[in-house]
């Protein structure tokens, strides 16, 4: 059978509108890769969506004064509003908390339930006694025991990645009302036994090395080491699925429990849409022949590498698990904390109205938070656009065409005799190609987009060589190949662009009557025979346009960048 690609994204939280530390993270990476896979005519599922479930989203809603319900469809609207500017290419695309992954998170649960997995147990979980109710792990606020920072989440210190109990937070408060009234009361809840999973997950992580990313590998080496405990997966809270089992039905699954079983959930609710021709189990159970990516942000490891495997290994059915586990850092602002309240950062909804999706779309993988955190500033985006989208990429296709257009009219003039300067092209081309192709299949978007770069730069290169301005005085024909050339490089350009940028590359294209994205396989020779004499072209308006001085200064001042 042939071989599948399952791609899937980190269901986004909705508390709030989402940044470009959030298309940093996981799904710009995920839509890029699921293009180009696309174009190579691989069979790809791209999965993503939002997760609603969870006290994050209940404190949201009560913040903005309208009900729980009404606030995840106003967020997840918004949401998918936003990837749809950034032109974001799911494949299915939900939330988690549709009745399909209900459907699935009672079967992985009843399979963990089955097979000895599940364990009761009494705790005492923090209660406000100001506000007389059970608060959820993420509620609770304190200093971190590891790492003493003061605003530790009582799931996870976000500042040593630490995976939390919130009676381990030293000076505890509720992040909902601040009081610090907090007690912890007895309740019974369900965990899931991951300490009766160490070694088979130990083994399972170990046969991973030099597969995943390093961070993705260390960190879950880093959590095993530390041993497996038994982990709480129900929650004295209001929304979210409630337990199917005696004695707990008034509780919920906590939501880190069905939010990877959401890309489960929400492959169901795709294929459900046409039953006859997509089948869900054809991704997720079906190990052998599919390859599973998962694009995440790095404080999602320890879920993705060690809990959601272990609750699929629990559940004792052949689910695909993950085959690459892709983490990335951060993608900081240079001018501090990204907050909407504070007006700082920029915020996608602002971006997209400030230039059009594909700018973002290459500075933020060729800048991409790989194995350290980067920074995005109007300083380093203003630099790149112009130098590399409008100078090297932009100015190429103006100059082209242009020159085209005034010798020639506006049909492919003929290729002639090759000279060396065309063979020096074409071999620099084919290893070029076959460098950004490998960096492409690496997911190693940084040294990708480099050489994306370079392929643009060949083409100037070239042109640069052969002046094809002083040719057409003296001899035409030559003046005739190097434009049919320059005009196949711009045809070229865009087929290798449009993972990056899907909008641009389909302009390049459609100047010539063209949108075929299938991926290169050729001798750059051949791919450079594509546009042949006679065929009609239209010359473009510019393609990119630069950022002067004036507009960066005031962007920087607008988005609060160190001013
Ligand atoms: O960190 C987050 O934004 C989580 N909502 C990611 C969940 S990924 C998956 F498990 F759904
Ligand atoms: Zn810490």
């Amino acid at each position: 059978m042939r071989k599948k690609y399952l791609i899937t994204s980190a269901l986004t939280y909705i508390n709030g509108a989402p940044h470009i530390g959030h298309l940093a993270g996981a799904m710009l990476n995920a839509d890029i890769y699921a293009r180009f896979l696309r174009a190579k005519g691989e069979d790809v599922l791209f999965v993503g969506g939002t997760d609603v479930h969870g006290t994050k989203m209940e404190v949201a809603a009560a913040e903005e004064g309208i009900t729980y319900k009404e606030y995840i469809k106003k967020y997840h609207d918004l949401h998918t509003k936003i990837y749809e500017g950034f032109n974001l290419s799911f494949d299915a695309y939900g939330n988690t908390d549709s009745e399909e992954n209900k459907e699935m998170t009672y079967r992985i649960f009843e399979g963990l339930d089955k097979n000895g997995y599940i364990s009761s147990k009494t705790t005492k979980r923090p209660f406000c006694a100001d506000d007389n109710q059970f608060l959820a792990d993420s509620q609770v606020g304190g200093t971190c025991p590891y790492c003493g920072y003061e605003k530790a989440r009582g799931d996870q210190c976000e500042h040593c990645t630490k995976l939390l109990e919130p009676e381990e937070l030293k000076n505890p408060y509720s992040t909902i009302s601040g009081s610090h009234n907090i007690i912890f009361k007895e309740t019974q809840n369900l965990f899931i036994d991951l300490d009766k999973m160490q070694s088979q997950i130990d083994s399972w992580v170990e046969s991973k090395k030099g597969i995943w990313s390093d961070i993705a590998y260390t960190t879950a080496k880093k959590w095993l080491k530390e041993g497996l405990q038994p982990r709480g997966i129900t929650r004295d809270i209001k929304n979210g699925f409630p337990v199917p089992k005696a004695g707990y039905d008034d509780k919920v699954f906590y939501c880190w429990f069905d939010a990877p079983i959401g890309y489960i959930g929400i492959t169901k609710e795709w294929a459900d849409k046409d039953p006859k021709n997509r089948h869900w189990e054809d991704w997720w159970l079906n190990p052998e022949n599919v390859w599973h990516t998962e694009f995440i942000g790095k404080d999602n490891i320890p879920f993705h590498s060690i809990i959601f495997p272990a609750m699929l290994f629990g559940s004792k059915e052949p689910w695909t698990q993950v085959s690459f586990l892709k983490a990335t850092s951060w993608l900081n602002f240079a001018g501090g904390k990204i907050s909407k309240s504070e007006h700082r950062g920029v915020f996608l909804d602002d971006a997209l109205t400030e230039f059009p999706a594909d700018y973002w779309r290459y500075w933020i993988p060729a800048n991409s938070p790989e194995s350290d955190d980067s920074v995005f500033s109007f300083e380093s985006f203003t630099a790149t656009v112009n130098k590399d989208l409008n100078d090297v990429l932009g100015n190429f296709i103006n100059r082209v065409t242009k020159m085209t257009v005034k010798d020639f009219g506006t049909t492919v003039p003929a290729l002639g005799e090759l000279t060396e300067n065309e063979k020096e092209l074409y071999d620099e081309l084919d290893r070029l190609i076959k460098q950004y192709t490998n960096h492409m299949e690496a997911i190693e978007f940084r040294k990708a987009l480099a050489d994306l770069r370079e392929i643009w730069v060949s083409g100037n290169n070239y042109i640069a060589k052969t002046e094809p301005w002083k040719a057409v005085k003296v001899d035409k024909a030559r003046a005739a190949t190097i434009l049919n050339t320059g005009l196949n490089l711009i045809h070229l350009f865009g087929v290798l662009s449009a993972p990056v940028m899907p909008a641009k590359a389909a302009e390049m294209l459609s100047l010539f009557g063209k949108q075929d994205f299938a991926w290169p396989t050729d001798k750059a020779e051949d791919l450079l025979k594509t546009l042949k004499e006679g065929d009609s072209f239209t010359a473009p308006e510019p393609l990119f346009q630069k950022i002067t001085p004036e507009r960066k200064e005031e962007l920087k001042i607008k988005y609060k960048e160190g001013v």
